[in-house]
């Protein structure tokens, strides 16, 4: 059980003074009746509405988003704007951040979530969850850089592990990496002096981006959803 205001602080993300006088004023309802008391406890299974709309009572929320080019990746944006901008209204609430990062100039999936243990699961290096892009390159590749791409590079200190290049059409081709170091795909082209033109994150595991999500929308997964990603 949870206290009332703590309920309606964490799922509005506002302070605690400000879900207090929230209840105090008769906004906010639990089972249908308006329920003044910031000390009432509420539970999994009362339903709970603030100014009319339905607080989400589930313990996480995992949603995917198409991310656009020119929002960062990260819960305070130092002045960009981040993916935690583009949530709608009804979709925030405290605790939200992004499980990885995509490049600014980056697109495609990006899963936020409010769910540390699960984002630490999908994020920890040995657990090779593969993630799948798009590339649109300066120049086509050839054997050699696939194979380089295959065997494992090593860019600067590091030997990383295999990774899947293949050619799609003309100078797009699609990449598949099990780890997340940073700018990782954009310096192993570089390493061949190919340049990264466009970058599409379509895929994080098993599960593929919604394409009917357009860029900046977003979605929630349900759990054989959030069950695929950490598939291979
Ligand atoms: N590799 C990159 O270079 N950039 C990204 O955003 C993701 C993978």
């Amino acid at each position: 059980m949870t206290r009332l205001d703590k309920f309606v602080s964490d799922k509005l993300n506002i302070t605690r003074s400000q879900a207090k006088s929230m209840i105090k004023s008769g906004a906010v309802c639990v089972n249908g009746e308006v329920q003044k008391s910031p000390d009432f406890k509420c539970g999994d299974g009362d339903s709970i509405t603030a100014e009319g709309r339905t607080l989400d009572a589930r313990k996480f929320v995992y949603i995917m988003m198409n991310k656009p080019k020119g929002v960062i990746c990260a819960t305070d944006g130092k002045g960009d704007k981040t993916v935690l901008d583009l949530l709608p209204e009804d979709m925030r609430r405290k605790g939200l951040f992004p499980a990885g990062r995509l490049d600014k100039d980056t697109t495609g999936f990006v899963l936020i979530t409010d769910d540390g243990d699960f984002a630490h699961r999908i994020l920890a290096p040995t657990k090779h969850i593969v993630k799948t892009y798009i590339a649109v390159l300066d120049k086509p590749v050839t054997d050699e850089v696939i194979s380089d791409f295959e065997a494992g590079m090593t860019l600067g200190e590091e030997k990383l592990l295999p990774a899947k290049l293949t050619p799609l059409d003309g100078c797009t081709v699609q990449v598949e990496i099990a780890q997340g170091i940073y700018h990782q795909i954009k310096r192993m082209f570089k390493k061949h002096k190919i340049e990264v033109l466009e970058l599409k994150r379509v895929k994080m595991g098993a599960l593929e981006l919604d394409e009917n999500l357009g860029e900046g929308e977003c979605r929630y997964l349900d759990s054989a959803e959030i069950n695929r990603i950490c598939q291979k």
